[in-house]
């Protein structure tokens, strides 16, 4: 153990690392009785949170009830939910987005009263929104200005966030890049997504997984890595710029239809295109394959062009710009990673098996979506976890502890040369490719040992202590990349997202199961 006493100036009550919307909303909440410090590795925007359009699902309408909401999200979830993270969701929902509303949120409204939409698996219109399809540009911007106007939050932007710092089994703060050590009572993890990993994605360069991988190195357990949701309807332009297109859309009445024209959606589920998201991805991929197309189309045209450029502004501006509007053209479409169901383990207070460290939002995994997330639940899920995780907090009241002996797992490893960023490139493309073709949408073991030989392959980039932030986030996709296809090629069943082509129906013998990964075992309990 080295010990560091007396050198690290920065300390704090609480360090959030992450800047979506479980971080900014933890922050705001812990900021009522401690002091704050918020890291976050790019611009407090670049998230996730930011480019979300749909909205926060919760159970406001008259017709509507908590306790259809979670019925309808244990439905969507194969099987795998935690029931008492879903009924914690359900009915402290609606008091968090009263709490939204109280920090200025400007929810979309119809003769006074917030506008309510339907997506895919919902049983009722239970979608909150804000600026149309902007909601997630809405309410990051909304949480900003409370962030910033509260003078018990420090926020460091750019600030790369490397690993955790632990003292006795205890996470004491996090080290970053530059080599400073934040110390803090309580670390909570908001670092949000992995989607990265995909080469066809909706998430942003920076969704890659760091949280996952510092908590996982650092001895955290992590859990369900296998289930990645994939976004049915996403438009990619000739640039290979890629626009999530909204289940929204779909739920506002626009219709699939394939290379020929005709719908389909009808001979894949009871709810068609507002089946759930996994049965409309495969279907999609399904009707790809038959034809020999590279996309299927999306047709909203029977609404009226007023309404769509007012409820899809974003949509509506960007496919515009390759000359298709949405009031007269079909939208190529096809289905992209978008969402980790896994994450680090928490029970319902976001805590997790290492004193000190609290998760929530994506990078967490409390049970609350199983093996696939229902629409517009995750905005929900990281404003309800992030409020539990601080009230924990404010309980326990930790403190650092009295002892100074500190360390952190890229101590001991021997540094690499920055990677040349074409190499950096080129390798990076490669997995992420590999992933999306093999550890995708469909999966069979012979892809999935594919994948496996291609990691190990490049084992000993898993070993070294990049000294740059690319090569950190290589290395991180990699390790987030091994905890996928281990698990997947686990679970020798199909469930949720997870398909299995050579194990197609779900297994009784895994009903229940979650696949538990840590730095000391490997555990399906
Ligand atoms: C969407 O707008 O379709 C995405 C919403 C979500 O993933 O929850």
């Amino acid at each position: 153990m080295i010990n560091l006493a007396g050198k690290y100036p920065y300390e704090y009550d609480v360090i959030v690392v992450g800047s979506g919307i479980a971080g900014l909303f933890a922050a705001i909440k812990a900021a009522r009785f401690a002091r704050v410090c918020l890291l976050t590795k790019d611009a407090l925007y670049n998230t996730n949170t930011w480019l979300a359009q749909g909205g926060i699902a919760a159970a406001l309408g008259i017709d509507d009830s908590p306790e259809k909401h979670m019925e309808d999200t244990i439905s969507a979830g194969g099987g795998l939910c935690n029931l008492e993270a879903v009924k914690v969701m359900v009915e402290e929902g609606p008091g968090c987005i009263k709490e939204l509303l109280e920090l200025g949120m400007p929810f979309d409204r119809v003769d006074g009263r917030l506008a309510m939409t339907r997506e895919g698996a919902h049983s009722s219109n239970r979608i909150v929104h804000a600026g149309g399809d902007a909601t997630g540009q809405v309410l990051h911007e909304t949480l900003k200005k409370n962030l910033f106007a509260n003078r018990a939050i420090v926020v460091r932007e750019h600030t790369f966030v490397t690993d955790m710092v632990t003292c006795e089994g205890q996470v004491i703060g996090v080290r970053t890049l530059a080599g400073e050590t934040y110390r803090a009572g309580a670390v909570v993890l908001a670092t949000g997504g992995l989607g990265w990993v995909f080469s066809c994605t909706t998430n942003p360069e920076v969704a890659t997984g760091d949280g996952v991988v510092m908590a996982y190195r650092a001895g955290a357990e992590v859990v369900d890595m296998e289930f990645i949701q994939f976004h049915p309807t996403v438009f990619r332009s000739p640039q290979e710029e890629i626009i999530l297109i909204s289940e929204a859309v779909r739920g506002e009445g626009a219709v699939l239809r394939n290379c020929h024209g005709e719908r389909f959606m009808d001979e894949y589920h009871e709810m068609a295109e507002l089946g759930p998201r996994d049965v409309v991805a495969r279907a999609i991929v399904d009707q790809m394959k038959k034809n020999g197309s590279k996309y299927v189309y999306l047709d909203v045209t029977l609404r009226d062009p007023v309404f769509l450029k007012k409820r899809f502004p974003t949509i509506y501006g960007f496919t515009l710009k390759y000359g298709l509007d949405l009031a007269r053209d079909w939208l190529p479409v096809i289905p992209a990673a978008h969402y980790a169901m896994g994450g680090v383990r928490t029970g319902l207070h976001g805590e997790t098996n290492l004193d000190g460290l609290y998760a929530c939002g994506e990078v967490a995994c409390n049970g609350v979506h199983g093996a696939n997330r229902l629409a517009s639940n995750s905005l929900l899920e990281g404003l309800v976890f992030a409020g539990r995780v601080v009230e924990r907090i404010e309980k326990t009241g930790k403190r650092l502890p009295g002892s100074l002996h500190q360390t952190c797992t890229t101590d001991y490893g021997e540094k690499i040369l920055p990677l040349k960023p074409a190499y950096r490139r080129e390798l990076g493309d490669e997995l992420r490719t590999i992933m999306f073709s093999k550890a995708g949408i469909l999966r069979d073991e012979k892809g999935l040992l594919t994948v496996q030989r291609f990691l190990q392959q490049h084992a000993p980039l898993l070993e070294a202590v990049p000294e740059d932030r690319s090569t950190w986030e290589l290395k991180n996709l990699f390790v987030v990349a091994n905890l996928i296809v281990n698990s997947a090629l686990m679970r020798t069943e199909s469930r949720g997202s997870h398909y299995r082509v050579d194990y197609p129906q779900p297994d009784e013998a895994w009903r229940l199961r979650h696949l538990c990964q840590s730095v000391k075992r490997y555990a399906a309990h």
